[in-house]
């Protein structure tokens, strides 16, 4: 028997190595991806070898992330519940894709991760797993053991020999966080009083908007069928593209949010996120598509974006929903291309200009100036009349207009 863990190198996952071998007398494998989090991952090779494990994964798949998972979703300008940009739960079905992977590679027929059975998480990771897998076994320590405290946690450390300093435990942060090239994210602690603030030293990313430099930075953002392709003229891939902008953001004091959303198994939880350069991205792009789009595809576009917020949210990112979904944005990008010059200043990201070779923007239509005639204002007259039918009969047979 072999199960595939989603590895961090963390004291939560270093003991549920242990855990694992343990309970289910397995051959563990584990898998420890950068995808930006800001942290080394090679130290988990030593920590996986220390605890016995001999197959060990350890992979860059930043470019991936952003390229494959982010870039798409922007095209949609998704975001949930009007606020959260998705950074933790976009980044889970390529978590999920990679252990089903591995699993197949190395001959598991189990995977494991350690998220809550109070969460997303879980959902995100095994509905994608049964997703790529049919009759793949999961296994998720925390809805089984008992450990469900620090303390137990470390008395579990101390009774199996796993060395609580050097799974890299610095300085325990009092947040739950999770930190990839979109986003940083806390939960937890006194965040759990929706009335508390936050501290200001909680936040990791960004300096406080009024701490921002007084003089505003401008960046010009070149689109190609919806995707940033390069930043003032310097092309880039999506993910030197992001980590460009969670600078220039973070300098800015840009992308900070604290909510209380709704999580998919029922619960509220307040929690706060830093996405600078996810912030910019979804500003910029709205201000190419605003002059590339036809009207009824950008509104019908905006309608969809809320459903596949969900459907990205709840976990289904590996579903039929989620695949026509994409294939209708997608096929809205097709014209999305130009630039966008933005100004941060403050913790703002604003707008300051937009251009496109494919715009339909005309200005000798939209001028106040003198009209040129391809826009006949007379016509508005019937125009307006015609709307107003309805209306008007409605009125004119009494019918209460308040
Ligand atoms: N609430 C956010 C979400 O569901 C963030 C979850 C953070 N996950 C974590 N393991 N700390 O997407
Ligand atoms: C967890 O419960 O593991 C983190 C929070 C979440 O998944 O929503």
């Amino acid at each position: 028997k072999k199960v595939v863990l989603a590895y961090s190198g963390g004291l939560d996952t270093s003991v549920i190595v242990k855990w694992l071998q343990e309970t289910y007398d397995c051959e563990v494998v584990t898998f420890t991806a950068d995808i930006g989090q800001g942290e080394e991952v090679e130290p988990a090779r030593a920590k996986a070898e220390a605890l016995g494990v001999k197959e060990i994964y350890i992979e860059d798949l930043r470019e991936e992330f952003v390229r494959d998972y982010v870039y798409p979703m922007f095209r949609a300008n998704t975001i949930y519940e009007g606020e959260y940009l998705l950074g933790t739960s976009i980044a889970r079905p390529l978590i999920a894709r990679r252990l089903i992977e591995i699993a197949n590679q190395t001959g598991a027929d189990a995977i494991s991760h350690g998220a809550t059975g109070k969460g997303n998480d879980q959902v995100r990771f095994e509905l994608g797993a049964y997703a790529l897998k049919p009759g793949v076994k999961v296994i998720a320590p925390w809805r089984e053991w008992d450990l469900n405290s620090r303390e137990k946690l470390m008395a579990y450390c101390q009774q199996h020999d796993i060395p609580v300093d050097f799974t890299g435990q610095k300085k325990k942060s009092p947040y739950s966080m999770d930190a990839n090239l979109l986003h940083i994210s806390y939960e937890g602690g006194i965040l759990e009083d929706p009335w508390a603030e936050a501290e200001e030293d909680m936040w990791r990313w960004s300096v406080a908007p009024e701490a921002a430099p007084d003089t505003p930075t401008y960046i010009e953002l070149t689109f190609d069928k919806g995707d940033i392709v390069a930043i003032d003229g310097v092309p880039m891939k999506p993910h030197e593209v992001l980590s460009r902008l969670n600078q220039l953001g973070g300098d800015n004091g840009i992308g900070r949010l604290d909510i209380v959303e709704n999580r998919y198994v029922g619960m509220k939880s307040r929690g706060c996120y830093e996405t600078p350069g996810g912030t910019i991205m979804l500003r910029a792009h709205r201000a190419i598509e605003s002059i590339t789009l036809d009207r009824e595809e950008a509104h019908l576009k905006d309608e969809l974006m809320p459903k596949y917020a969900e459907v990205i949210y709840n976990g289904y990112w590996w579903s039929p929903e989620r695949r026509m979904l994409q294939a209708a944005i997608d096929e809205t990008q097709k014209n999305v291309s130009g630039v966008v010059r933005m100004k941060l200043y403050k913790g703002s990201a604003t707008v300051a200009g937009r251009k496109s070779d494919a715009s339909l923007f005309d200005e000798s239509i939209a001028t106040f100036e003198d009209d040129a005639g391809a826009y006949d204002q007379k016509d508005a007259e019937g125009f307006i009349k015609l709307n107003a039918l309805r209306l008007r009969i409605a009125a004119g047979k009494g019918r209460q207009q308040d």
